[in-house]
């Protein structure tokens, strides 16, 4: 395989950022997400589009999804400057499935497994470096430089409210989409309960066998 191109499938929480950094490194593809071009874009105008809210802005904060005239865009835009990529936080309902499949092939499709108790203590406790874009966890993976420490931010989406509704949101409108490409046959799972490094070589070993 020349540049795979690669989705990541999982919950919020399930590791999919940090294991899409690893991913893009390794395999020197570009990492394609929905989640930072939107953190990008929050105050984007898109008032024309006759939608509920004015901006992407006033879904993500709720921890809903933004609709998907505006995520399909962005994809679309990414995927076709992009040789091989790492998708990751997209599709997540089936017409983005069916948008995708408009745009690309897929070589590896692959999910990542996490019990929800574990989710919501991933989440609660996720940390972001803003000059970076690195992820931390104050348990799990806490900065070690001080005046990196010092500069941690934490997502306005992570508080233990949006989480379960982004759990929630998750249940409702993205299990369809795992179900599917399950239904196809190409769904390899992966236990993403592991520490990094053991969902690292899973993953990596998925992708090289694929
Ligand atoms: P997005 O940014 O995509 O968020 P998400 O899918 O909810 O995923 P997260 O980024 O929260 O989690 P992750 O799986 O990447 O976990 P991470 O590696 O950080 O989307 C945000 C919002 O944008 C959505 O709610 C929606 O509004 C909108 N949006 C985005 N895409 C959209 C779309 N397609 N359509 C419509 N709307 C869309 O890890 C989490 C924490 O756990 C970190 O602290 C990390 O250090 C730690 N950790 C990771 N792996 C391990 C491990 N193995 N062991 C222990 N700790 C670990």
């Amino acid at each position: 395989m020349a540049q795979p191109r690669i989705l990541i499938l999982g919950a919020p929480g399930a590791g999919k950022g940090t294991q899409s950094a690893t991913i893009s490194d390794h395999f020197d593809v570009e990492h394609v997400t929905t989640g930072d071009a939107l953190r990008s874009n929050k105050q984007m105008d898109i008032s024309h589009l006759d939608l509920e809210y004015e901006t992407p802005a006033e879904y993500m904060d709720q921890g809903e999804l933004v609709p998907d005239e505006v995520v399909n865009a962005i994809v679309d835009e990414a995927l076709s400057s992009a040789d091989g990529f790492i998708l990751d936080g997209y599709p997540r309902n089936l017409e983005q499935v069916e948008a995708l499949e408009g745009m690309t092939d897929l070589d590896v499709v692959l999910a990542l497994d996490v019990s929800e108790d574990e989710l919501v203590h991933r989440l609660t406790g996720r940390r972001m470096d803003p000059e970076t874009g690195d992820i931390y966890h104050l348990e799990y993976n806490p900065a070690e430089d001080p005046a990196v420490e010092e500069r941690l931010v934490q997502r306005e989406d992570d508080s233990e409210e949006t989480v379960r509704e982004r759990l929630r949101v998750y249940r409702e409108n993205t299990e369809p989409v795992l179900e599917y490409y399950g239904d196809k046959g190409v769904l390899e799972r992966v236990d993403g309960e592991q520490a990094p490094d053991e969902v690292w070589e899973d993953v990596r070993a998925v992708i090289e066998n694929a």
